[in-house]
């Protein structure tokens, strides 16, 4: 019998920021050999949000990050640690976590980046628990934003249809009572990156006319091998979290995947053995936003009251390097 997890820290509040513009399927079969079905049937892909020249990563993670304090009632100078999370830096240096802090004036806080893909924020979560629980600080701010279109390869099919734009936070605070983060199971595979990556444009291979004309520095995917490995991940960080707080598939209220494709939420719900109802879904309406999917899905089932005060949530994630997480919250 697993001992029942007390919880270190609580979430206190989520937000989230999308692009207004919608790029539609209809749209991409303009710009690309493929088709509406094609996308609906092997992706549950409808439609995704494009940020505009002016709503960078940190723009998007500003705005999330504002409407999460202000639902959590926290003042910005009251962050004691900022994690973000992004795949898509606004630029290399300084970190975007400094540009939110200074955008949102969270002037007392500890600023930086994490990068590990789909699952970031759920990494940052953990990253910004371990840091309460151990009394460096009271309240975390953790935010995933993601300009997924500003590394996609706008003539690719196989890339181009698949990702959105958007940002989602979390503040998270030191708890003594029984909500919050209550398991959590992260994992990497450095040896599998080259699966899906982006190939230049980094210290190693700068940017230069010939990376630019080979369009290296746009993501790669082998989505076949990918999705097996999602599945096969996903299941098990569902599993794990789920264990390790001493509960099953049947405990969980909703569960809330990383949006990258219907065919592999469908898979790691029936893994756990959690129904379609109680299974969180916007894929259809933002595409995969990387990390950002995970806290706009959950900033919307709490705002549309499918999950409330003592719910709780399974969330589960993977992505490139590979990463993948599971984590069991009350929230
Ligand atoms: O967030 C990080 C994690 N990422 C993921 O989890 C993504 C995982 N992978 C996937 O979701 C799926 O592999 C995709 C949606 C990317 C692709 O679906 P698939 O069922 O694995 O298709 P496929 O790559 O095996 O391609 C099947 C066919 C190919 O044609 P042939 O070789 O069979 O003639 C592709 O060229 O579909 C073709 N194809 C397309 N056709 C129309 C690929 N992209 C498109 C497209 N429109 N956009």
């Amino acid at each position: 019998m697993v001992k029942k997890p007390r919880p270190l820290v609580e979430l206190v509040a989520t937000g989230r920021y999308l692009p207004e513009r919608i790029l539609t399927n209809q749209d991409l079969e303009r710009m690309v050999d493929t088709s509406d079905e094609w996308i609906r049937e092997r992706t549950g892909i409808r439609e995704r949000r494009i940020a505009g020249p002016d709503e960078g990563a940190a723009f998007m993670g500003a705005e999330a990050a504002r409407r999460a304090m202000a639902k959590a009632g926290v003042e910005p100078g009251e962050v004691d640690i900022l994690v973000v999370s992004t795949a898509t830096p606004d630029r290399w240096l300084p970190s975007t976590a400094c540009d939110i802090q200074a955008l949102i004036g969270a002037s007392n806080a500890m600023a930086f980046d994490i990068s590990a893909a789909c699952p970031g924020w759920l990494f940052g979560l953990s990253v910004a628990e371990g840091y309460i629980a151990a009394g460096r600080g009271e309240i975390a701010l953790v935010v995933a934003t993601e300009k997924m279109s500003a590394i996609i390869d706008w003539e690719d099919r196989a890339t181009c249809v698949l990702f959105g734009d958007g940002a989602g936070a979390g503040v998270l605070r030191r708890t003594s009572g029984d909500r919050g983060i209550l398991s959590s199971h992260h994992k990497s595979d450095g040896t599998l990156a080259n699966l899906l990556y982006r190939p230049a444009g980094g210290a190693l291979v700068p940017m230069t006319h010939e990376v630019l004309d080979r369009k290296d520095h746009f993501v790669k995917m082998a989505g076949r091998e990918v999705f097996k490995n999602a599945v096969r991940s996903m299941a098990e960080g569902a599993d794990l979290a789920l264990s390790r707080a001493g509960l099953t598939g049947a405990d969980i209220d909703l569960l809330v995947p990383h949006q990258a494709n219907l065919r592999i939420i469908d898979a790691t719900a029936k893994y756990a053995g959690i129904p379609q109802e109680k299974v969180y879904v916007n894929v259809d309406r933002y595409g995969n936003m990387s990390s950002a999917s995970i806290p706009v899905a959950l900033d919307e089932a709490l705002e549309r009251k499918v999950v409330g005060p003592g719910s709780l949530v399974l969330a589960v994630a993977f992505g490139a390097g590979f990463t993948w997480s599971g984590m069991t919250l009350r929230l």
